[in-house]
């Protein structure tokens, strides 16, 4: 349909030729001698209006109710001009043939159903506007995505999912260790340990405690260290228990890792890969954007095209937390230096001090960012940036990497509550063997699809999200 409706001022261009169109029907209009049914096929969000009247093969299908909302049809006819004001051209049926009928009870009726409702048919919803529209977004960021990386010369390696290392150091790993025989099963509410005696490791697959991957990162940084400029695309799992609009359990991540290369490098590759993907959808999915501009954020198209082409703000930490201090509104969390930054904060950021622009703030205490971040002359505070949006929020994540062997070790050594320096060898071998200044970025891919289509549940940002309490489909 698209291939139709797009040329020259929606299709007249094909005026007179002879077509067949395959997709469900979405809607159907009986009047006394001519019947309306409307068919999509996802390629573009606009539907084919199709008439129909006695005389074309296969009318009787529609007498006899195979022709209904949800079904799956083939379509032959003449493109016409149309007369009503919807639509420029419309298919004038000779030949209709339903491929699969729709039982009365197919859920997705009317017009307008709510989000909410839609979560619970995550199978079906890709068949409504908003969802087909959020599809295609989100694949025009993907293609974007790899477009901007391989155009700038960087390497995509596929890091593992399955690993024994926590990136994050926060404890938010779903664990998949699996006891082959008689073992004993690790409780869900305790991360195994290595030297856990209650397990018998040797029965377990791994033969050590495994988990899904919180980031690709630690991995990207081996390839970094050989490749130069490396990045990742791949799902990320973390067993936060927060029900946010802004987070999932399963979620995908961009990982930007450069080699020789400090915080401005990183800070200015994660400003031209957010530009260089906002202009790409702004580009390339025309329809579908003014179509969220309508129905889902009114003034989100001008708002991207100001992503795309004003400089983002930068400011450190510290100059964060004294513009939160001096703002008149009360915050649910009060503010001091060395807190994290609350998303009420983060928005307040963006929304009110800078009104709609990015902004990345840059040199956070080291106490509350992850043990691989360098070291800033300070001793306080570490080389890491957080860029945040409006709406959304965090968007990206990122630092420049303790190189040096020395401190890192120092680092690492002061965390050992929590870290298994003895797992991390391979980590270190990086800067044992022609180490070399890095960084990085993590961006969460759903975030980016809620920031460029202005849908506000995570939720309905990616095809079959997983949260907690969740995982049907
Ligand atoms: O800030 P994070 O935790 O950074 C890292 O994982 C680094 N290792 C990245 C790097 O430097 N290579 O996560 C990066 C981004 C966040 O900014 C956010 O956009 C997204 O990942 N994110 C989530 N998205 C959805 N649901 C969640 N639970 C998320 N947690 C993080
Ligand atoms: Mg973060």
């Amino acid at each position: 349909i698209s291939v139709i409706k797009g040329g020259s001022e929606q299709g007249m261009d094909r005026l007179g030729q002879n077509i067949v169109v395959k997709g469900w029907v979405r809607t159907l209009r009986v009047q006394s001698s001519i019947t309306f049914f409307e068919v999509n096929d996802g390629s573009c969000l606009s539907n084919m209006q199709c008439v129909i009247n006695s005389d074309a093969e296969g009318y009787d299908q529609l007498e006899s109710g195979f022709i209904t909302t949800g079904a799956s049809v083939s379509v032959e006819g003449v493109i016409v001009a149309s007369q009503g004001s919807k639509q420029k051209i419309e298919l004038k049926v000779a030949k209709v043939n339903t491929i699969g009928k729709s039982d009365p009870s197919y859920p997705i009726q009317k017009k307008r159903v709510s989000k909410e409702f839609l979560r619970t048919k995550a199978h079906l919803r890709p068949r409504t506007n908003t969802f087909g529209a959020v599809a295609r977004v989100r694949n025009a960021l993907a293609h974007g995505t790899h477009k901007f990386f391989q155009e700038n010369g960087f390497v995509w390696v596929s890091t593992p999912i399955i690993t024994a290392s926590d990136c994050e150091g926060a404890g938010e790993q779903f664990c998949v260790t699996t006891l082959i025989g008689d073992g004993i099963k690790s409780s869900a509410n305790s991360i195994p340990k290595t030297g856990d005696s209650s397990i018998d490791w040797s029965k377990d697959f791994f033969g050590k405690p495994a988990f899904l991957t919180v980031s690709g990162q630690l991995n990207a940084e081996t390839y970094a260290s050989a490749l130069t400029d490396v990045y990742t695309f791949g799902p990320t799992f973390r067993a936060e228990n927060s029900n946010t609009s802004r987070h999932l359990a399963e979620f995908w991540m961009i990982e930007p890792e450069l080699a020789f290369a400090d915080l401005d490098d990183d800070m200015a590759c994660a400003t031209a890969y957010l530009q260089y993907v906002v202009r790409y959808v702004l580009e390339n999915c025309k329809e579908d954007m003014d179509f969220f501009n309508s129905w889902i954020e009114k003034g989100i198209i001008d708002r991207l095209n100001n992503v795309a082409e004003k400089d983002f703000v930068q400011l450190t930490y510290t100059d964060a937390v004294e513009l939160l201090l001096k703002a008149k509104k009360k915050f649910e969390f009060p503010v001091k230096w060395g807190c994290d930054l609350q998303s009420e904060h983060e928005r307040y950021i963006t929304e009110d001090a800078f009104s709609g622009t990015p902004v990345i703030i840059r040199d956070y205490p080291k106490d509350i960012k992850a043990f691989y971040m360098r070291q800033n002359d300070d001793g306080k505070t570490v080389a890491a940036m957080d860029l945040l949006v409006p709406r959304v929020g965090e968007l990206m994540g990122g630092s420049q990497r303790e190189e040096r062997l020395d401190l890192l070790e120092l680092r690492m050594d002061e965390l050992k509550e929590t870290l298994n320096k003895d797992s991390y060898s391979w980590y270190l071998d990086l800067r044992r063997f022609g180490t070399v200044p890095h960084a990085g970025f993590g961006l969460g891919f759903e975030r980016l699809v809620q920031f460029a289509t202005g849908i506000e549940n995570i939720r309905d940002a990616i095809p079959f999200p997983r949260t907690p309490g969740s995982a049907e489909f």
